[in-house]
């Protein structure tokens, strides 16, 4: 798959031993936050305004990731609503011992404009 169909890269970052669940893989709330974080990314640039999480859709956690992979974070624009927008993220890992990189997440998630009163927001495409 090329870097078009997985959207912009947004976040890269190496998984570390603190965010392990009892299995020893990485915690899924870990990734779950790390695509918010790059969504959110891909949505202040296109917004150009505060937004806040408003909904997550078909989250699926495809494979385990590995202490010590470096994890990226795509994002692309998917819906372009009133005050909403739709960012279908895209986690990847390269294994370091396999020299490989693999999809192990994605996940829709659904950003809203809002003001400084925290309302939602026309957003000015
Ligand atoms: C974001 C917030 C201000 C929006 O409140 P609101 O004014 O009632 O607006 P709504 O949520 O009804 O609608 C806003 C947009 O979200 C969309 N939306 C609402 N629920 C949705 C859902 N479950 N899935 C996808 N989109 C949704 C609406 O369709 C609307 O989009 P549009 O204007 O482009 O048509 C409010 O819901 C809020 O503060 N939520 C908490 C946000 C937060 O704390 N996030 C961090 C979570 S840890």
């Amino acid at each position: 798959m090329d870097a078009q169909e997985k959207g912009e890269l947004v976040i890269q970052t190496i998984a570390m031993p603190a965010d392990t669940n009892a299995n020893g893989d990485i915690f899924g709330g870990w990734l779950l936050s790390q695509m918010d974080l790059g969504g959110a990314v891909l949505a202040y640039q296109i917004t150009k305004n505060r937004i806040a999480t408003r909904a997550i859709h078909d989250m699926v956690f495809i494979k385990p990731v590995k202490v010590g992979d470096r994890v990226a974070f795509y994002a692309k624009v998917v819906h372009r609503g009133r005050t909403s927008i739709g960012i279908q993220i895209e986690a990847w890992a390269f294994r370091l011992c396999a020299q490989q990189s693999e999809q192990v997440a994605k996940g829709l998630y659904t950003y809203v404009s809002i003001d400084d009163a925290g309302r939602s927001a026309p957003i000015h495409w």
